[in-house]
This record gives structure tokens, sequence and C-alpha cells, in this order.
């Protein structure tokens, strides 16, 4: 089996894309696969192969990734899992690993994740949306939302662009900071409490498999799971299986499914929640092309799960393929 590899891109996950793809490339089992790394630039041109090949257009590129037998996106954020690439790729006819055009689309997108789990019955944090042209956040929102608030891009990941505020004076800095990766930002009820991460992985024959929750407890004055946090901080601690009683691990695992189902995701979901004040979980965000290094969240779950690396890589790209 031929699968090509897809790393880097256009977004400002980049690095992350490529410490992911460190790793795949490094577990992938060459007696199983012949292996094509494609390293996309941040200027958005494919590199196809390992020997300094030439930078082509994406059309070109594509035309050679039609003779692989699948593709692995590690693309994380706009231009990679958002859709886009997928789309490219859906019409060349290759399969690939993951979620479609439109569970790419609307996962990176908080704002619809967010509507489209609520129509389901999902509990989200409450949010207002500020789009282009409007930067500023009524006295009506303010009170309705109170302090802190999360103030988000819209469409990224890895947290950059994030900030939390706790008072109004700081939240024309932070939405301009949130500017900077996207036009739209949300502005967002902060859910004090537990982080949990539930992986969602899809066998060959549709079944969903569930993974243990995954605790993040980050130490330290930073408040949240911040982009330094995820990256260069040894105090952050992830606990796997989480201490959660039974009946809160069932929910949890029930509502990552449906929102795998809701989503109408492919392949692969991390659903991340938050653990409030009250008895329902809330979700926080889903990730569904989630960092991917062999000490990544998701990874890890399964690793508790017994299902190695190279196993769910393996599964993956078979669920693909099936
Ligand atoms: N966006 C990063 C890669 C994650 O969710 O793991
Ligand atoms: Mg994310």
């Amino acid at each position: 089996t031929t699968v090509a590899v897809l790393f880097g891109g256009r977004s400002s996950e980049h690095e992350v894309s490529c410490h992911s793809a460190d790793s795949v490339l490094a577990a992938l089992d060459r007696e199983r696969y012949e292996v094509v790394p494609v390293r996309i630039t941040r200027e958005g041109r494919w590199r196809v192969g390992t020997d300094g090949g030439p930078e082509l257009d994406v059309f070109r590129a594509l035309a050679t990734l039609r003779a692989v037998d699948v593709v692995f996106p590690l693309l994380h954020g706009p231009f990679g899992e958002d859709g886009t690439v997928q789309a490219a790729l859906q019409s060349t006819g290759v399969p690939y690993v993951g979620n479609g055009v439109l569970a790419s689309a609307v996962g990176m997108d908080k704002e619809f994740t967010k509507k489209l789990l609520a129509a389901e019955g999902v509990r989200v944090a409450d949010s207002v949306v500020l789009r282009r042209g409007n930067r500023s956040l009524s006295q009506e929102n303010r009170d309705g939302l109170g302090l802190p608030v999360f103030v988000k891009p819209a469409r990224a990941g890895s947290s950059i662009g994030v900030s939390k505020v706790d008072s109004w004076d700081r939240l024309d800095d932070a939405v301009r900071a949130a500017n900077a990766a996207d036009p739209k930002v949300l502005v967002e009820r902060a859910v004090p409490g537990r982080e949990i991460d539930v992986g969602v992985l899809e066998l060959p024959d549709g079944r969903l498999r569930l993974s243990p929750p995954l605790e993040i407890s980050v130490e330290g004055d930073r408040g949240f799971f911040d982009f330094t946090a995820k990256y260069h901080d040894r105090g952050t601690v992830f606990t796997v299986p989480a201490a959660l009683s039974p009946r809160l691990e069932a929910r949890l695992r029930a509502l990552a499914a449906h929102a795998f189902r809701v989503l109408d995701c492919r392949g692969l979901l991390r659903v991340d929640f938050l653990l409030g004040s009250g008895d329902e979980p809330v979700v926080n965000e889903v990730n569904t092309a989630p960092g991917f290094t062999d000490a990544s969240q998701y990874p890890r779950m399964w690793q508790a799960a017994g299902l190695g690396y190279g196993q769910l890589l393996d599964t993956l790209i078979e669920t693909a393929l099936a």
C-alpha cells in the first residue's frame, strides 16, 4: 500500500503539523507501506517525496498523488483541517484518511460546530460572534456573558490567538489578537472546571470505538491550556484514564460518539469537554485532525486503551480504504 503523508501547510499550525508528521513517518510500518512524504510549504507549494524534488502548485502535486493508494492528511488549521484540502483530494478520487469536506469545514469553525451540536441537544458554552466590521460587544451581551470570557478566532487551532479576559477593558486587545488569525471572533462564557478529552475512532466496518477519557491539568498561573502549555511546557499533565465516576465517563463517551455522528465525521475525532458546575458536560470544541505526535492527547488515549501508535495508524488507513 502506498501512503502519501501530507504535512506542513499554510496555517499558523505549520510547525505542529511537522511534529505530527515526524511521529507518523517514523512509525508507519515500512514492510506494509510505501511512504511518500508530501511537505506543503507555508506559501502553499507542495514538495512530493524526500529527495528535494521541485515545489509544485497544488494541481500538479495532486496529479502525482493520483497514483498512491491513500493520502494521510496531517494538516492542522485552515487550508488543511478545514475541508479545503479534503475537497481537492476528493475531486481526484484518491481515498484519504479521516474527515471529509463537510465535517472538516464545520469542525474548524467554532461558530458552526456549536450551532450544530446545540441543535442536537449537546451543551456548548454560550458565546457571541463578532463578524467582520463589528468588533465590539454590546453592553447587553457583556451582561449576558459575564466575566471572565474567552476570546477566540472562530477558525484556528492550538489556542493561537486565544485570550482569557478578566476585565472588559482588556476586551479590545483580545479581539485584536484573535482578529490577527481570523476576521470572525467568538467571545465565549468561561466554563470553570476540569478539561477532559475523548477520542473517537471509526473502525473499518463503521463501528465507533471510544477512548478512555484524558484529563488535562495545566500547572502554574497561565489559566488555560494555551499554545505554550500545549507545546513547550513540561508542567502540563495528562491523566488517562481520568478519574471520573463510571456514570460520567459513560456520558462523555456517549456525547463524543453523538458529536461524531452529528458532525458527519469519518475516521477520527477528538472531542474536548469542560466539566462545569452543572451535571451535564459542555463540549468546548472538536478536532477533526487532532495533534498526532506520539505524545499528543489522541494517540495517548489510544495507548492507554491498548492500541499502540502504529496500530492506530493501521486502523485509520484501513478505515479510509474500506
Ligand atoms: N489543533 C491541535 C493540533 C490539536 O487540537 O491537537
Ligand atoms: Mg483544536
